[in-house]
């Protein structure tokens, strides 16, 4: 590939920035001084700029600690985003797998690998997504029957997959979930006449929620996080 083409493709500088950086003796391929933009590169050659390593196109994995009032969209003319909070080049190219509401804090997994969020967001393969929940009225148990038989939600022909809730107070749970409808666990609740007060995701299949992690804090996926999606019983 052009070298840069490369560069460009791996900041958030323009093809005319880059040549200019070029010119300004700022970027450096295995350790000598560049000015060609068009020089091929490949793969295994080290690009720096300014001294600092370019990573490469290789997939990116990320968790991150969505706080409340930012919305799952790439884009959106009201509110800010969880992309907003990516600071990484070539954000513009990010996925988000798997969604929450504006309101719902917790894991949100981010990617610029299609088929990684395939696998974490596909019905079919089932990966667990467990949630912290507490609700205004205290829960029964019959709803741990319920949710278990699954519930038919307003406006769906079939019943939620089975679920498991585990009671933690009158009004706190934790549900674990192998699906991911639109507003499912407070809808969930509402067909048991309850309401969820407040949503936070802890885990996506064996992926948790770093507790280092602040509100608004992300890190990238350990390799071994990336690997358990597809692992998923
Ligand atoms: N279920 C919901 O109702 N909201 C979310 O954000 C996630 C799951």
């Amino acid at each position: 590939m052009r070298l840069d083409k490369y560069i460009s493709q791996n900041t958030d500088f323009s093809r005319k920035d880059v040549k200019r950086l070029l010119r300004s003796g700022a970027v450096t391929v295995d350790g000598e001084t560049v000015s060609d933009p068009a020089l091929h590169i490949n793969e295994d050659q080290r690009v720096e700029l300014e001294g600092a390593p370019l990573t490469g196109g290789g997939p990116r994995y990320f968790m991150l600690n969505k706080p409340e009032g930012y919305v799952c969209a790439t884009k959106d003319s009201e509110h800010p985003t969880v992309i907003d909070l990516i600071n990484e080049p070539n954000s513009d190219r990010l996925q988000i797998a798997g969604r929450l509401d504006i309101d719902t804090t917790g894991l949100v997994l981010i990617t610029d690998d299609g088929q990684w969020n395939h696998a974490v967001t596909s019905p079919r393969r089932g990966c667990k997504k467990r949630y912290y929940v507490t609700t205004d009225d205290d829960i029964g148990p019959d709803t741990i029957r319920h949710f278990e038989k699954g519930v038919y939600l307003d406006s769906e022909k079939r019943r939620t997959l089975p679920a498991e809730l585990e009671l933690l107070y009158a009004n706190e749970a934790r549900l674990t979930i192998r699906e991911g409808k639109y507003h499912q666990v407070k809808r969930m609740f509402a067909a048991m006449g309850n309401r969820v007060d407040s949503l936070h995701r802890e885990a996506v299949g064996s992926i948790v929620l770093d507790e280092d992690l602040a509100p608004g804090d992300y890190r990238p996926l350990t390799d071994e996080e990336v690997q358990s999606v597809y692992n998923v019983s």
